[in-house]
């Protein structure tokens, strides 16, 4: 492992924002925290919305500077990209920021029952080939159903035709309620944003401006970002979408293909 990412890994165990418990930590150890995080480290009665697989925390610090009166929690696996924004937030006193490290697998292990209001998904791993990797899968809707207050908000935000168009398709099968979507955020081209069914706001639009790491990089190839919203009500039992979609051949740009297959469910 580099120098870097060891100094990186033990300045996060001094911080005071991040709570470290991968699998291996949290099978010895129960997570005492579990429902009460607004009262034992917000210290308030704020929402709570969530960045899975925040990476370096783009979404997370940037929502937490833009709304004061709600409490953020960034959540990766990877220690290294946590510690940018947990520094970040640290060094802006941020007080309505934290981090968790752990796998996202396991997430309902560390929310109580309506604890979390919305979740940010932010340009995820489409995972093509398992769909019970995949974050906006009914395996992942119906964990974080668990912990959020019924029709709570989802956003997805991603380069990834096949991501979105899984998540479509998942949405429309399982009739939720979408509050937006379009296939081309940044687009300044009125039809396109005339398919819209809602208009997005001054604020919202400053919000999805914001560019994450892995964003930056599909923009600089000339890919589409695209963005949904929807709600997750808890009287829905969900039911995987049985379709075959096109997998996302740029995916495995530089990288030889691991099957003969273009398609995947
Ligand atoms: C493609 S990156 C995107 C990072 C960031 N959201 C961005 O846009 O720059 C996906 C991130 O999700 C994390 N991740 C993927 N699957 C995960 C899982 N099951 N549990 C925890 N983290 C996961 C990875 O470690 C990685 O940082």
């Amino acid at each position: 492992m580099s120098k870097g990412k060891l100094e990186k890994f033990a300045a996060l165990e001094t911080f005071k924002n991040v709570f470290q418990y991968p699998f291996s930590v949290i099978s010895e150890v129960a997570f005492d925290m579990k429902g009460k995080w607004r009262e034992q480290y917000f210290h308030n009665d704020n929402p709570i919305v969530l960045e899975l697989g925040c990476g370096k925390g783009e979404y997370t610090v940037g929502l937490a500077r833009e709304y004061p009166n709600i409490n953020f929690i960034g959540v990766d696996i990877k220690g290294a990209r946590i510690y940018t924004g947990a520094k970040q937030a640290l060094e802006e006193g941020l007080d309505n920021v934290a981090f968790l490290r752990t796998s996202i697998e396991i997430i309902d292990r560390f929310f109580g029952k309506d604890e979390v209001q919305e979740i940010w998904l932010t340009f995820s791993d489409p995972q093509m080939k398992n769909v019970h990797k995949r974050l906006t899968s009914t395996f992942f809707m119906d964990r974080y159903k668990r912990f959020m207050v019924d029709g709570g908000i989802v956003h997805l935000k991603t380069d990834s035709n096949f991501l979105f168009t899984y998540t479509t398709y998942m949405i429309k099968v399982n009739k939720l309620p979408i509050l937006y979507r379009t296939e081309n955020l940044y687009s300044n081209d009125l039809d396109e944003a005339a398919k819209a069914n809602v208009k997005i706001d001054e604020k919202t639009r400053e919000i999805l401006g914001i560019h994450t790491y892995y964003e930056n990089q599909w923009i600089e190839r000339g890919l589409n970002i695209k963005y949904m919203k929807f709600n997750l009500p808890h009287k829905t039992s969900l039911v995987e979408p049985n379709i075959e979609i096109k997998l996302d051949d740029y995916r495995s740009y530089k990288r030889p293909k691991r099957s003969g297959l273009d398609k995947s469910k």
